[in-house]
């Protein structure tokens, strides 16, 4: 991806201070983030790369430790519903959606209203912000001591697997960012999904925790699709590889090919499975959640096992199957 390349420069080294989930802990994170310093933090879904959304220094640091593409806007993250209807405009539906699910695992992508609040860069130049307010209490408390939206892309380098323990953010940034608080392995273990307000129907931008089913209950209709009529909104990220392992990825696996690690799902049993260079099971009870919480650290280290490709056997797509889904088509994808 050339946005790596030209943006490497730009993160210095620097030690990284290890932080815990205490009152300490929680202060120095919301200190060093009102001095432009980059924090990761856990969240329910994944761990954040946390900086003041106010702050375009700390945001251009931000886009550097991490080797992101300065065209991908971040989310804006604030500590309670009330602080993030603030900074955007929101419509009806978006109004109901935040209502039921924050705080939680669902971002609103919704007009700016606050230009102050998230500079320009952390929103890509565009005129609409995505907001969240996250229910893990870490998060909650270090965003409330901080009082200003705080931008948090997922703690990884760009491209690669989403972090849901502090160690992931230290394999991918240790020495690029100032600190990281370790609040223990997430619980939802993929990322908020998105929904765009911006007039028309809602749009499903990208599934996550909060399962479609829900939203539409709420919305009392379907969600839209991402760009199905033109000028329909559709999130800069998505269109890139994502969540990319270094070992092959290949979905659907009813056998197990020479060289492959297996990552299971309930009782399948694909054929072969005795050749498997390493194998793990996302729910051996067959439990989506369950599946979720394991995706990212499951493939981590059957990559990290050395195989050259991962055979993933078939995942339901209701529920969270349909985020997990997504995830590893797009691990999957054409690099
Ligand atoms: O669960 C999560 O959402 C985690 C935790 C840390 O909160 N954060 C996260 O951020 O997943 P990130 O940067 O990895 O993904 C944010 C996505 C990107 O695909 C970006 O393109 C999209 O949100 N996005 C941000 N602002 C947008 C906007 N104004 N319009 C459309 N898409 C937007
Ligand atoms: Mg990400």
């Amino acid at each position: 991806m050339s946005g790596e390349a030209s943006t490497e420069a730009g993160a210095a080294h620097r030690p990284t201070e290890r932080l815990r989930a205490d009152a300490a802990g929680v202060a120095r994170a919301a200190a060093l983030l009102g001095s432009g310093r980059l924090v990761g933090i856990p969240t329910e879904t994944v761990y954040g790369l946390a900086a003041d959304g106010r702050n375009a220094e700390a945001v251009a640091a931000l886009y550097a430790a991490k080797g992101r593409p300065r065209f991908n806007p971040l989310i804006a993250h604030l500590g309670r519903p009330e602080d993030a209807l603030r900074v955007g405009r929101f419509d009806a539906a978006a109004q109901a959606l935040a209502a039921a699910f924050w705080p939680g695992p669902l971002t609103l992508v919704v007009p700016l209203a606050a230009p102050d609040a998230v500079c320009d860069l952390a929103r890509a130049g565009l005129d609409t912000v995505a907001l969240r307010v996250p229910s893990h209490p870490v998060a909650s408390a270090i965003l409330q001591a901080c009082g200003f939206p705080v931008v948090a892309p997922s703690a990884n380098r760009s491209g690669r697997l989403s972090p849901t323990a502090a160690g992931h953010v230290l394999a991918d940034l240790d020495g690029r960012i100032d600190a990281v608080l370790d609040g223990g392995t997430t619980e939802i273990g993929l990322e908020s999904t998105i929904v765009a307000c911006l007039g028309a129907a809602p749009v499903l931008l990208r599934p996550g925790g909060v399962p479609r089913d829900a939203l539409e209950r709420v919305i009392g209709g379907p969600l839209a699709e991402p760009r199905a009529e033109p000028g329909a909104p559709i999130s800069p990220g998505l269109l890139l590889s994502h969540y990319a392992p270094r070992a092959g990825v290949r979905l659907g696996a009813t056998r197990i090919c020479a060289g492959e690690a297996a990552l299971l799902f309930g009782a399948a049993q694909p054929v072969g499975l005795g050749r498997a260079t390493a194998m793990l099971n996302l729910s051996p009870a067959g439990d989506l959640a369950e599946a979720a919480t394991n995706l990212f650290g499951h493939l981590r280290r059957l990559d990290e096992s050395g195989a050259a490709a991962i055979a993933v056997v078939p995942i339901p797509e209701f529920g969270l199957g349909e985020a997990v889904n997504d995830r590893l088509r797009r691990a999957a994808a054409d690099r």
